[in-house]
């Protein structure tokens, strides 16, 4: 089976795909798999990497990065031929035919339905969520109504856009006071904490909003939850197979405001990952149905990890990842192995049903 492995794109979280395909890569059994390892570099360009896992794997000092190395991917010219052809400068050559595309993207351009959308036009069969849902996840304001729709717990939040907030600034002030302090400021659609902000008081919150305009012209303004964090790894069945939930990996934060990108990737202090999560039958039982209703309300397919705050009106969905971080410390591969599942079988396994 050829699996072509696309890592890195376009997004804030371009690094952060490096180390999950880093992860990936070196995991992939190569009885099993010829492997196509394809960067994309922030520009966008498609290149052949050289299947060197340990090149991308997860560094704390300098994360890895999809250098232009000149070379060029191209792609079936219809559906009536999956072969993949490199251009390079000793000309162009056949990759061969690819079985199934792994789309090891985070953020804008990889996660949010567009190399999704591209892959079906050409007809290649790709792991993970669709179009529909790969948008849906990606951007906050529409995950979170149509999780409301379902019935689903969500935090309030009021949605502005960079237009919005140039005509109208008092609208997102009167927002704020609603929801009350302290409250996160966030991208729409962006991840890994990239531009957001937890707002203590009123003044932070034009700060708060250009930091988050950077990243997005939407932006959410949500209340903060006071709660533990906890995340769930969800893997799609086998045909005729129910969806599977995970146990429950919490975020034990001290000493740091929030969960942010530096405690995410750059090892700084102040964070515990905890999995299995301390949590009685009935919670764990509870949260895994809420994680598959969440999985099923955007239409999602193949992974997804669900995080949660357990408050004291009980669970509230925070967001879905619909490719979660998947490095060999991340919190989507740590949850399947408490629940049984380690690393190379995990990816076996999200092939397997890919291909089913
Ligand atoms: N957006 C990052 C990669 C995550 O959810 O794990
Ligand atoms: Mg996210």
């Amino acid at each position: 089976l050829t699996v072509a492995v696309l890592f890195g794109g376009r997004s804030s979280e371009h690094s952060i795909s490096c180390a999950t395909a880093g992860g990936v890569l070196t995991a992939l059994d190569r009885s099993r798999y010829t492997v196509i390892p394809i960067g994309i570099t922030r520009d966008g360009a498609f290149v052949l990497e050289d299947d060197s896992p340990a090149k991308f794997a997860l560094n704390t000092q300098s994360l890895p990065e999809v250098i232009d190395n000149g070379s060029r991917v191209s792609w079936p010219e219809s559906t009536q031929s999956r072969e993949l052809h490199v251009t390079d400068a000793s000309g162009t050559r056949s990759l061969g035919a690819v079985d199934l595309v792994f789309p090891i993207l985070h953020g804008p351009f990889g996660e949010d339905g567009t190399i999704q959308g591209m892959l079906d036009l050409v007809g290649l069969p790709y792991l993970g969520s669709k179009v529909l849902a790969s948008s849906l996840g990606m951007d906050k304001h529409f995950t979170k109504t149509v999780f409301q729709q379902a019935g689903l717990p969500v935090a309030p939040w009021h949605t502005v856009t960079a237009d919005a907030w140039a005509a109208a600034p008092e609208a997102a002030y009167a927002a704020l006071d609603e929801l009350g302090l302290p409250a996160f400021v966030k991208p729409a659609r962006a991840g890994s904490s990239v531009g957001v902000s937890r707002v203590e008081s009123r003044d932070e919150l034009a700060g708060a909003l250009a930091v988050a305009f950077a990243e997005d012209t939407k932006v959410l303004i949500e209340s903060a939850l006071v709660g533990r964090e906890i995340e769930v790894a969800v893997l799609q069945g086998r045909p005729g197979e129910p969806t599977r939930a995970s146990v429950a990996g919490e975020v034990v934060v001290s000493g740091r405001a929030f969960y942010d990108f530096a405690a995410k990737y750059l090892d700084a202090p102040g964070i515990d990952l905890v999995c299995p999560a301390v949590l009685d039958t009935a919670e764990l039982a509870e949260m895994q149905t809420l994680a598959i209703r969440a999985f099923d309300a955007i239409d999602g397919a193949g992974l997804s990890r669900v995080d949660f705050f357990l408050t004291a009106d009980g669970w509230v969905i925070n967001e879905i990842n619909t490719m979660p971080g998947f490095t060999p410390i991340s919190m989507f591969p740590s949850c399947w192995l408490a629940s049984g599942f380690d690393y190379p079988s995990l990816i076996n396994e999200l092939i397997d049903v890919a291909l089913a």
